[in-house]
Parts: structure tokens; C-alpha cells; sequence
């Protein structure tokens, strides 16, 4: 039986989505994401530069990288391209295994089965702190072969995890079976140097309304790369990486989002 839907609060995964100007949110979600906008008016443009960076970065995989296996852990509610149809358009063949644990995102899910026949898709509901549930899980093991390379995409994830300790022992347990040239992809909310006050106020009205939470610093967010090579241009504000010019551009004090990429040797 599929978990309820809770309509009563908001959800971080449906106030995402109605950043990113989707259809599948309640008007709980949409008047929290108006309220962090209202303390925070760059939030918008922040989600869509975070998107792009996913974008961008799982083109890079896929056409230069040679990566064929994909483990995207805190998916979100389905948003085209959704992750497996930018592999996809650079190899056919490409799997990707999807995770999230939020109900609405399962209802959807359908969306993210629709692979090309060359390639194959599944989707687990489960939790990115049992790491181990979801290696074992039959959808990891039927789906993607854990001898051969595959990139984890913990795309705007890890700053739901409060407890820095956690944070980093999730990246440790799900990285260390993974074959040697697998990749590390990580987009992570960090700090404001200058608005402290602004971005703080509405961090803080987001904790306490939608999740519990951490944005961290540029360090911190570095050592969840520990051991691994980072790819140029190495960690950075998402608008930062790689830009391809069809991304939103934000300046350095508003792109509180860092991304990288990293491979394990
Ligand atoms: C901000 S959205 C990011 C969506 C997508 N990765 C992107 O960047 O476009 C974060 C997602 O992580 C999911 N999430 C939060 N905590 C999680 C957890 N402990 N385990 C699995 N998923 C989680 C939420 O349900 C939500 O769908």
C-alpha cells in the first residue's frame, strides 16, 4: 500500500516543485514557498540554477565521463528532463535507479519508469539514511551492476540532514561499494557571507514550517568529496560549473547552492 499523502503541512519536495513552477503541489506548499521567497526573492532563481547544474552535470556523465548506471538518491517529484532522459539522449542505454522518500514523489514515479527500451529505469521509495536498504534493495541490485562504474547523484539532498556526522557517513557507506571510476555528484545549500540576516530569517522559517535542515560551509561541504579526484572546476557555485549559457545566472553572494563532481579512483 503506497504511504498518505499529508496535506495538512508542506513538504520540501512539493514546495521545490512549485519553485521550479510545477503542478504538483498543495496550497500548503505554495504558501510556504511564497512566504521564503517573500524574506528571500533570488529562492526562484536559485531552484532553476540547481536544476541546471543537474542538468549539466549529468550530461557530463554521460557523454564525456562514459557513465551508464545512475543511483539518484532525493529525486524530487518528477520535472522534465527528468535525469534519465538527459543520459538517455547521450546513450540510449543507460539505467538509472531513482530514490526518494517523500509519498508524493512515489505517486508520480510512473513519470520516471518511462525509460528508452535500450535502457531501463526503476524507482524505490526508501530513505538516504539506510544506505544499506537501498544497495541491497532488488531495484539497485536488478537494475544496476555495482562491479561496473555508476554515478550517485545526491542533487540538493544532504542539507535535509541536520547532523553534519550523518551527512558525511551517508556519503562514506554509499560510495565505498561502488567500483572504482564511479562518480560523486553533490549540490549542497551553503551559507550567505553578506545577507546573513535575509537568507538566515528564511532558512529559519523553513526549518521550523517545511524541513528540518543545515546549510553548511564551503569546507564542510568539500570534505563530503574526501578521497575522491573533484573534476573541474572542482566545487563551486552551482551557476558556476560548467555553464553552458542557457542556465539562469545569479552572482557569487546569491548562488547559495554549491555543486561538484567528483570520481573515485
Ligand atoms: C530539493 S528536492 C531536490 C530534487 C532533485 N534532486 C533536484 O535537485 O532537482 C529534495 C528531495 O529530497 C527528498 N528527500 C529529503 N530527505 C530525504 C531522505 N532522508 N531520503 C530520501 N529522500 C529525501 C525530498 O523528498 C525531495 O524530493
Amino acid at each position: 500500500m503506497n504511504p498518505e499523502i499529508d496535506t495538512s503541512k508542506p513538504h520540501s519536495a512539493r514546495v521545490y516543485d512549485y519553485w521550479l513552477g510545477g503542478k504538483n503541489n498543495y496550497e500548503v506548499d505554495a504558501e510556504a514557498g511564497e512566504q521564503v521567497e517573500r524574506m528571500w526573492p533570488g529562492v526562484r532563481r536559485l531552484i532553476a540554477a540547481n536544476r541546471a547544474f543537474m542538468h549539466r552535470a549529468t550530461r557530463h556523465l554521460a557523454a564525456e565521463a562514459g557513465i551508464r548506471q545512475f543511483l539518484d538518491i532525493g529525486t524530487g517529484i518528477p520535472t522534465e528532463p527528468n535525469l534519465h532522459q538527459i543520459a538517455q539522449k547521450c546513450a540510449p542505454e543507460c539505467r538509472v535507479v531513482y530514490v526518494d522518500n517523500d509519498p508524493i514523489v512515489l505517486q508520480y514515479a510512473q513519470a520516471l519508469l518511462r525509460s528508452k527500451p535500450e535502457g531501463r529505469t526503476a524507482y524505490l521509495h526508501a530513505d538516504v539514511t539506510d544506505p544499506r536498504a537501498i544497495l541491497t534493495s532488488p531495484e539497485v541490485r536488478e537494475t544496476l551492476d555495482l562491479e561496473q562504474p555508476v554515478a550517485l547523484s545526491l542533487v540538493a539532498l544532504l542539507h535535509f540532514i541536520a547532523d553534519d556526522g550523518t551527512a558525511t557517513d551517508i556519503v562514506r557507506r554509499l560510495m565505498e561499494p561502488l567500483a572504482p571510476g564511479s562518480h560523486l555528484v553533490i549540490s549542497h545549500g551553503t551559507e550567505d557571507p553578506e545577507e546573513t540576516e535575509v537568507s538566515e530569517r528564511a532558512a529559519e522559517y523553513y526549518r521550523t514550517n517545511v524541513s528540518d535542515g543545515q546549510a553548511r560551509p564551503y569546507g564542510t561541504i568539500l570534505s563530503l568529496f574526501d578521497g575522491l579526484d573533484l573534476v573541474e572546476p572542482g566545487l563551486v557555485p552551482v551557476t558556476r560549473w560548467r555553464p553552458d549559457g542557457e542556465a539562469p545566472e545569479l552572482p557569487d553572494n546569491k548562488a547559495l547552492i554549491l555543486g561538484g563532481v567528483a570520481r573515485k579512483p
